[in-house]
Parts: C-alpha cells; sequence; structure tokens
C-alpha cells in the first residue's frame, strides 16, 4: 500500500485552520496525516494546538537566521526531514521567495479569505468592507511567486451583509475556510488535482 500524504502547516498565528486539517485527518474525513506545524513565531497560539493534538511543532525563528533565505533554508530543511510530500500555509505572515515555491511547486497550498483575484494581500476583510461587495468568501489555492495569485483549487461564496464589521465577516468566513481547506487537502491526496496553466482540473473520483 502506498503511504499516506504526509502533510506539514506553517503558520503564524491562531492556527485554527490548522486545527480544522488536523481534526478533518483524525477522523479519516481525508486520506492524509499532519506530521509537522512549522511556524516563525515562538509565541503562536497555533503551538498549543499542535501540543494538544501531539502533532510535532518547530520554531523557525526569522531571528535567528542572518536572511531570508536561510530562514527559508532551515524551514525546507525541517519538512523534508519529515518527509513531507504537501505544505498548507494557514495564515503564514511570511512573503515566500522563488526558491521556496519551486522547491514545492505542486505541492503548496494556501488558504485566502476573500473571493481571488479580489483583494488579495493584507487586510482582505477590510479590503472587501470598503470596496462593498456582497459577496465574499473563501479561496484555497497553489501558491506560485505572487501573492494569493496561483492556480485556485477550491473557493466558496460567503454573503457580505449590511452591518459587517471585519471581525463579524471574516467569523463567517473562517467557518467556510475550516471545512474548505480540508476539502482541497483532501482531493489533492487522492491525486484528484491536475493544475493545467492557470486552471486546476479536479479529476472524477474513480
Ligand atoms: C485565515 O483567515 C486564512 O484564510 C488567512 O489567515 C487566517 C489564518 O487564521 N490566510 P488561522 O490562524 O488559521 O486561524
Amino acid at each position: 500500500m502506498p503511504e499516506r500524504l504526509r502533510v506539514g502547516v506553517l503558520a503564524s498565528g491562531r492556527g485554527s485552520n490548522f486545527r480544522a486539517l488536523v481534526e478533518a485527518a483524525a477522523a479519516g474525513r481525508i486520506p492524509a496525516d499532519v506530521v509537522v506545524l512549522v511556524t516563525d513565531r515562538p509565541s503562536a497560539p497555533a503551538l498549543d494546538i499542535a501540543r494538544a493534538s501531539r502533532i510535532e511543532a518547530v520554531v523557525v525563528d526569522a531571528k535567528h537566521h542572518p536572511s531570508r533565505e536561510a530562514h527559508e533554508k532551515a524551514v525546507i530543511g525541517v519538512l523534508e526531514e519529515r518527509r513531507v510530500g504537501l505544505v498548507c500555509l494557514a495564515g503564514y505572515m511570511r512573503l515566500l521567495t522563488g526558491p521556496f515555491v519551486g522547491h514545492f511547486a505542486g505541492r503548496l497550498l494556501n488558504i485566502h479569505p476573500s473571493l481571488l483575484p479580489a483583494f488579495p494581500g493584507l487586510h482582505p476583510h477590510r479590503q472587501t468592507l470598503e470596496h462593498g461587495v456582497k459577496v465574499s468568501g473563501a479561496t484555497v489555492h497553489f501558491v506560485d511567486e505572487g501573492v494569493d495569485t496561483g492556480p485556485i483549487v477550491l473557493q466558496a461564496a460567503v454573503p457580505v451583509l449590511q452591518n459587517d464589521t471585519e471581525a463579524t465577516l471574516s467569523e463567517r468566513i473562517l467557518a467556510v475556510e475550516h471545512r474548505l481547506y480540508p476539502e482541497a487537502v483532501r482531493l489533492f491526496a487522492l491525486g484528484r488535482l491536475e493544475i493545467r496553466g492557470r486552471r486546476v482540473h479536479i479529476r472524477e473520483s474513480t
């Protein structure tokens, strides 16, 4: 039997998407194991989730590395040592350079709380409210060298309500993120995602 997919998650903060992936894997909803959490922040709350779930957590503190490249090399080392087949960014607050993205090409996913290509980058909920759109949502995409520009795997729409604040909108979108990310990882783990240029083709299940 082929080995189950080994997933590494990179998170800098709260870690609720990390938790959603861990729970989905533990419940058998995705045929994969989350084997390591890597964070760049020693104080990231995601570390507590890893501890509680008995998932290995590694802090690769950018302060302890002389350059961005050196920091990324250290992260690659941690992930490769654990033979990770898929890397999921989940609120990882660092821009990744070409060599990192190239190293994990086709096996690096990110989740973003807007319907990309609308509102990429920082403060997507604020951008959404300021622009006045009536529908927003969440996007899981493969990562390329741009900011939130890679081929889109899955999207789900969420209405923007009249009285929404950044807090209420992000809470409503987050609930959708927690379903969407495990579903994207499930499809990846089943080998059903095929990148064709900018488009991601989802193969029928056999
Ligand atoms: C999520 O909204 C995710 O889409 C974005 O950063 C946030 C991370 O939240 N990339 P959490 O740390 O997973 O709770």
